[in-house]
Parts: structure tokens; sequence; C-alpha cells
């Protein structure tokens, strides 16, 4: 059995920067995921990272539009933290050798992003995630931070409260390994693929947070599921949001910009909830293109595509046949972003002891109902860093727990009579039903009638898992049998989404209840917090924090 200060569950940015800041601190330090780390889905981040650098832009107002963002639900101190530190961290990214884009006087360039009253996004052209992630890689290898690529993480191993490590499946081998470790810090991204449409790679399951939940940890706000207004046609691609951000518009079946119904002064650069809202609206109301309305960037002209977006031309080209110098790009709303997460506190701490979780599987709160575009990457670096440095703090002064001599024999023996079933239903189907109850149920628009009829077709789902069986019998990267293990996780998420939504009776970010279309502060300024204690899953709640900007009526 080997032994780290700390295990890193997750290789994205969230993961890789508390993994630099915790080895800088002395820990011996490991980080474990289901892929290679640049092939970690903050690769696939576009548009850019938020921070108030200029001298006329300051970090007061990026906390506002945040708040304003997040429709007032976001915890307001966390909010400060990180529009306060995003300027450090961002010249620190840079003195690491990140390559942003520059301005005329050879500053970082900024670009206008949605629902920001400043153009505070830093960028790297359209390819800001695949640059950074690069870059903290090579940091860990410098900080010779051990790495395990390609290992599944089935179980954590948390006893009397206290985590004590992990079990994980080498895919290469199909061996099981036990981990002991004195802390654990979860980055495992988001859940897009509990939705059948969504910008999310296939590996996006959620399972960080599938894994804490069933450790004891809450998760926080799951009913708040971000739609980005321009994903593509059929495949659910990213199209950034840099591309409104430098002027491209949205149109509809009769050649209208349609914004200027929805949110007259910001246009396509409101805020994502209230421009997926109007798009929806808009082809739900037959002003569509084949179930789509147009992003037009014609009137950029080549030169600014090519040097501002090219990643969203040759992706125009490659996955819809257009581009985008010369027709507009069919796009819809589709799932990209999970506000919801593991509950932490600033510093990332979980209420189970030496449990950490940073990046998209947390929930701080600083994206509340609704998340501002730029603060994601941003989040995974500040909150990344700061967890990295808290759980020096926590190993300094804990004692290491032991690790349970049974857990390795458990896993494995679950492994075996995954195997040993013959006949059945394949994990792919199962998925499948998720993926269409979450895109037909609880999407852009919600009702109670289709949000319960969702919840019994993914509780059914739940009584189908134990009659899961495998085509591949083989041990080496057999994918179906981590397809398993990520499916008992999607069926927990989608289900945790569903009972939050259900519970919440008000209308809030990207929350929107027919029955109820009215934001309610009165009896809904709170978190909502999901435990699972066995199979059953239980509600409770959570103050919100406000210091400076109290709540108000939010228009675009
Ligand atoms: O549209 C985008 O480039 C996405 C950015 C984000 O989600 O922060």
């Amino acid at each position: 059995m080997v032994f780290h200060d700390v295990l890193i569950i997750g290789g994205g940015l969230a993961g890789l920067r508390a993994a630099i800041e915790a080895s800088k601190n002395g820990l011996n330090v490991a980080v474990i995921s289901k892929v290679y780390p640049v092939r970690s889905h903050s690769v696939a981040a576009q548009g850019g990272i938020n921070a108030a650098l200029k001298s006329n832009d300051n970090w007061e107002d990026h906390a506002y539009d945040t708040v304003k963002g997040s429709d007032y639900l976001g915890d307001q101190d966390a909010i400060e933290i990180m529009c306060k530190e995003a300027p450090e961290d961002i010249r620190e990214l840079e003195r690491m050798g990140a390559v942003f884009s520059r301005d005329a006087d050879g500053d970082i360039a900024q670009r206008p992003f949605g629902g920001a009253g400043f153009p505070r996004t830093c960028y790297l052209a359209d390819r800001t995630g695949h640059g950074l992630l690069h870059l903290m890689f090579e940091q860990i290898r410098k900080y010779e931070v051990t790495v395990y690529p390609e290992w599944f993480v089935t179980d954590l191993i948390v006893e009397d409260n206290i985590a004590r490590g992990a079990i994980a499946l080498e895919m290469l081998t199909g061996r099981f390994h036990r981990l002991h470790a004195g802390a654990l810090i979860m980055a495992t991204g988001g859940y897009g693929r509990v939705f059948g449409i969504t910008t999310n790679a296939l590996t996006n399951t959620g399972d960080g947070m599938g894994l804490a939940l069933r450790a004891g940890a809450p998760l926080m706000d799951m009913e708040f599921v971000q739609f980005h207004p321009t994903t593509l046609k059929r495949t659910g691609i990213l199209i950034t949001e840099a591309a409104r951000g430098e002027g491209g518009y949205l149109l509809n079946s009769k050649g209208e910009r349609f914004m200027k119904s929805y949110a007259p002064n910001a246009m396509e650069l409101a805020s994502r909830d209230v421009v997926s809202r109007a798009e929806q609206t808009e082809i739900n109301e037959g002003r569509d293109i084949n179930g789509c309305v147009y992003l037009d960037l014609r009137h950029l002209g080549r030169e600014k595509i090519l040097e501002r977006l090219p990643q969203i031309r040759d992706i125009s080209i490659s996955f819809a046949g257009v581009d985008p110098i010369e027709e507009p790009i069919p796009i819809r709303p589709g799932m990209h972003y999970s506000m919801g997460g593991i509950m932490t506190d600033k510093d990332g701490k979980t209420p189970v002891e030496g449990l950490f979780a940073a990046g998209e599987s947390a929930c701080v709160s600083v994206h509340g109902a609704n998340r501002l575009g730029g603060n994601s990457l941003l989040e995974t670096i500040v909150f990344g860093r700061r967890a990295g440095q808290s759980v020096t703090e926590y190993c300094s002064g804990s004692k290491v727990a032991a690790f349970p001599k049974s857990a390795l024999q458990d896993a494995t023996r679950k492994a075996a009579m995954i195997f040993e079933r013959d006949a059945g239903v394949k994990s792919s189907e199962l998925l499948e039903r998720v993926n269409s109850a979450m895109m037909e149920c609880c999407g852009v628009f919600r009702t109670e009638e289709k949000m319960k009829e969702g919840l019994d077709r993914v509780r059914a789902v739940r009584e189908d898992l134990p009659k899961v069986t495998l085509t591949d019998k083989g041990n080496v990267f057999n994918m179906e049998l981590a397809g398993v293990y990520e499916l008992e996780h999607i069926v927990d998420l989608a289900e945790s989404i569903l009972l939050g939504a259900i519970h919440r009776k008000e209308s809030r970010g990207s929350h929107t209840r027919l029955e109820y279309p009215k934001r309610d502060d009165k009896d809904w300024m709170k978190h909502t917090l999901i435990y699972k204690d066995g199979p059953e899953m239980r509600i409770d709640h959570k103050d919100v924090t406000v210091t400076r900007f109290e709540p108000k009526e939010r228009k675009y």
C-alpha cells in the first residue's frame, strides 16, 4: 500500500493548482486521474478567465457583476475573495509562463463577456483552458508530484467521518489498489454527462460529487444547472461566449436580433441564463431554424475570426459543415456547467475531516444560481490554490488515520460480482434513459409535473442498476466496467438535481419554474443541501452570506 500526505482526485486545473501549492509547502502529493491529466476537461475551456486588471476596473465591480449574475444566491464573502485575489493569480500564471493574448500596448488582452460591466476576461485566443492546463502540468513535473494517470477511483475510504484514502482501479491492468492518504482533495470537475446534450467531455460523469456524497459530505445547490447559449447543433460542442464578446449576433428565423426583446441593454452579452431562456423561447415559439437559432459572426471579418476565434471556425467547419466567415452557425442551449457541487468553505474544507474539494466539483459558492463566463477557470485557480494551502495546515496538525483492512476486498468483490453477471442490461442503455429523462424533464424551463416524471424515470434506472452486465470480460482498459461506476454516480446526481429542483419553489438564475415564475427572496434566499444517508436522500438548507450587495431586481 502506498502513502501520500495528500491524494488529489482529478487532474484538471483545480487539482493541479492544488497540487502545486501543497507540494511547494513540502507535502508528499499525488494526483490520480481517470484520464491523462492534460486530457482533463479543463483543456476544453475556450473563452477566458476573469480578473480586474486594468486601472479603470476594480475587484468590487467584478464582485458585483458576479453576485448579480448569481441572482443573489452566491455567498458574497467567497465571491469577494475570488475577485480580490484574481489579479495576483493571473500575474502568477503569467510568471509561470501562460501565453496570454496581448493588446496593442503589450498588456494582457481582455475581452467582454456576458453579464460583466467591463471587458475583464483574459484569454489565450479561444484555447484558454488548453494553454493553462499544459502550463500547470509542466509545473507539477517541476514540483515532482506523483501522477497516477488512467487510474479510476472507485471508493473513498472514510471512517468515523475522517478521510483515510481511496481505492482505485488501474485501467491498464484491471488491478485494484489501496492509496492511503493523510487528506483527499476532490477536483473531478462537473457532471455534464447526466444530460444528453452537453458541452462536457464523455468523462464528465461527476464522479467526485458522487463519491463525496456517499462518504457523507453534502452536495449544495444541485438544482442549478447552467445551459450555455451557444452549443453546436446536433453535437452540443461549445461555441465560446467569446464569439459574442467579440461582437457576434444571435438571429432567429426571421433574421431578427431577438435579444432586443429580452435584454435590450446587454443584448447578446446578458448573462447565460437570460440568453438561454431567450433562445429556448424563440425555438419553442417557432422562430427557430430546425430546432436552432443562428450565431452570426460574418460581420467580424475573416482576419478577426482567424486571430481571435480560430478553434471556433475549425469546430464549425468540422462538426456542422459551416464556415463562420461565410455563414451563420446553427446553435442552441446545451448543458454546460454545474453550479452545485460538494459543499465547502472558502478554503475547500468539507464537513468530512480531511476531505477537501475545489473547482467545478465543489460548491463554495461563488456562482450561486448562475455562473458568469470566465469565472470558472478563475475559480479553479483561486480555490485550487487555497485548497492546497489549507490541506497543508490540516496535514501538519492531524495524526494520520488508519486505512481499514477490508476496503480492498470489498472493492474487488463488487467488481467480481459485476463480471459474473450473465444476463441483464447494458450500462449504456441505462445511461441513455437517464440522459433523455434529464433533457426532457429538467431543462431550461421546468414544471413540477415533468420533474416528478423525471424523478420516477431516474429511480426506475436505479432499480435496474443491480442488473448491469458487461460484454467485455477482460481486465485491460475495461471502459465498460468503469462505465458502471460512472453510471452509479450519474444516477445519484440526477436524483439530487431533480430533488433540489422540485423542492425549490421559485425561479432564480438557471432554475426557471413555469408555475413559480418569480424569484422569492423571502422564502428562498437559502442554499439547498442534499445528504445521502444509506439509500435515502435528505434535503436541508443553509443561509446565503450577504456582505455588501442587497438583493435587487436583476435586469440586463
Ligand atoms: O463560452 C465559453 O468560452 C465558456 C467559458 C466559461 O464557461 O467560463
